[in-house]
Parts: C-alpha cells; sequence; structure tokens
C-alpha cells in the first residue's frame, strides 16, 4: 500500500517525508485555505520535498475552466495530480486531461457506481471519502469493498483506489485487508500508526537489560 499524507502544512510533510515512507501528498482547498499561504507557491514547495504524486485541485465547475485550471496546474511539476470532483463537468474534465498525459485524481466520491465512472474517464486515482460516511453513520469502508471488488472485476481499469477521508489507523488497516492501493492520511494518523505500547514497554526492557552488561556495540 502507498501512503500519502493529506494535508499542505510543509513543516508536517517534510518530518513526515524524513521517515522514507511517504509516497505522494494530497490537497485539496481547505487544506489550502488553511495553510495561509498562496496555492502555487505551496504546491510547488510540496513537489520539492516529496517524490511522488502531488494532488492540487481545480476550483472551478465548468468543464472550459476545468480544463483551463488543470493544464495550468499540471505545468507546475511533472508529479502533479490535478483533483477534479467527481460530477459530469469533472468527469468530462477527467477524460480530456487523462488523454494529455496529466495524472487525474478524481475526488468526493461516495459511491461504487460514480467510481466506475472515474475509471471509465481515466481516471489515475479514485478518491472515495470514508470518514465523511461514518460521520453520516454510513459505512464508509463498504465503499472501499464495493470499489475494490468492481474494479478487480476489470482488469482493463487502471484507477487506483486512494482512500481518503481517513479517520483512524483502523481505517488504514481495513483498507489495506481490502488490497486499496493508497491511503491518504492526515499526519496524526500517520504518526499514529508507528505507535504500539508494548513496543515503548519492550524496549525499555531491552535497553534497562542491555545497559546491566556493561557492554557498548560500538
Ligand atoms: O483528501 C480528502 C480529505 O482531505 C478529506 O478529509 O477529514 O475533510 O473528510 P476530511
Amino acid at each position: 500500500m502507498k501512503f500519502f499524507v493529506d494535508t499542505a502544512d510543509v513543516d508536517a510533510i517534510r518530518d513526515l517525508a524524513d521517515t522514507g515512507l511517504v509516497d505522494g501528498v494530497t490537497t485539496n482547498p481547505s487544506l489550502i485555505a488553511k495553510s495561509g499561504r498562496d496555492f502555487v507557491e505551496v504546491v510547488k514547495e510540496i513537489c520539492d520535498i516529496v517524490d511522488g504524486p502531488i494532488s492540487a485541485e481545480v476550483t472551478a465547475t465548468a468543464y472550459d475552466e476545468m480544463v483551463a485550471e488543470g493544464r495550468k496546474l499540471a505545468k507546475i511539476h511533472d508529479n502533479i495530480t490535478v483533483k477534479v470532483p467527481l460530477t459530469r463537468d469533472g468527469l468530462k474534465t477527467c477524460k480530456s486531461l487523462s488523454e494529455e498525459g496529466t495524472m487525474v485524481n478524481v475526488t468526493l466520491c461516495f459511491s461504487a457506481n460514480q467510481a466506475l465512472l472515474a475509471a471509465k474517464a481515466g481516471a489515475t486515482f479514485i478518491s472515495p471519502f470514508v470518514g465523511r460516511l461514518d460521520d453520516i453513520a454510513m459505512d464508509g469502508m463498504q465503499l472501499i469493498s464495493d470499489i475494490v471488488e468492481v474494479y478487480d472485476n476489470y482488469p482493463a481499469l487502471m484507477t487506483e483506489v486512494l482512500v481518503a477521508s481517513v479517520r483512524s489507523p483502523m481505517h488504514v488497516l481495513e483498507a489495506a485487508k481490502m488490497g486499496a492501493d493508497v491511503c491518504t492520511l492526515p499526519p496524526d494518523v500517520l504518526l499514529a500508526l508507528f505507535n504500539h505500547p508494548l513496543t515503548d514497554k519492550g524496549l525499555e526492557a531491552f535497553l534497562a537489560d542491555w545497559q546491566k552488561t556493561g557492554q557498548s556495540i560500538l
């Protein structure tokens, strides 16, 4: 499974990229607004930090403008993945940009039928929002299961399932069990994956016993 970081906070991205375990970054208009920074500038900086797909979302809603914005964003860096919403104009834009060789991440996906349309439109990634379904007492991970099942029936479909709106390590575990291709994680969720109290306790005991030997390796 690939791990993307879901933020426009370059300090958090730099810190997590240092682990060598970050495969890409996703942003959206809300995350860009939260950064308080110029959109193009912060996306350029992110491209310099992480060598992988960097999602930057269009904000137009009509086809012609979406394509124009997507083409401008794609010029920022070869790793730019243009994000478009799962609307009719968004999928029409996806088809046009993907045919030009631009990576496209179709976002705001909430049904397997939507995901099937996005794959037919040539999406590089589909972003189902699991947390927002959970938030309204629906089963977000069932959507992932449905999409993976549908996509597996059609090997010619190359779209990768990018699990988004992730709220906890449990979402990551379930997504991995289902065979999702990517999880995009808020920094705190990615950091939480490292942690287990028994690891901390066990290491403390190992080091305490080692200390008693009076030895050193170097
Ligand atoms: O990449 C999409 C993600 O940022 C949405 O997450 O927590 O706003 O549902 P959230």
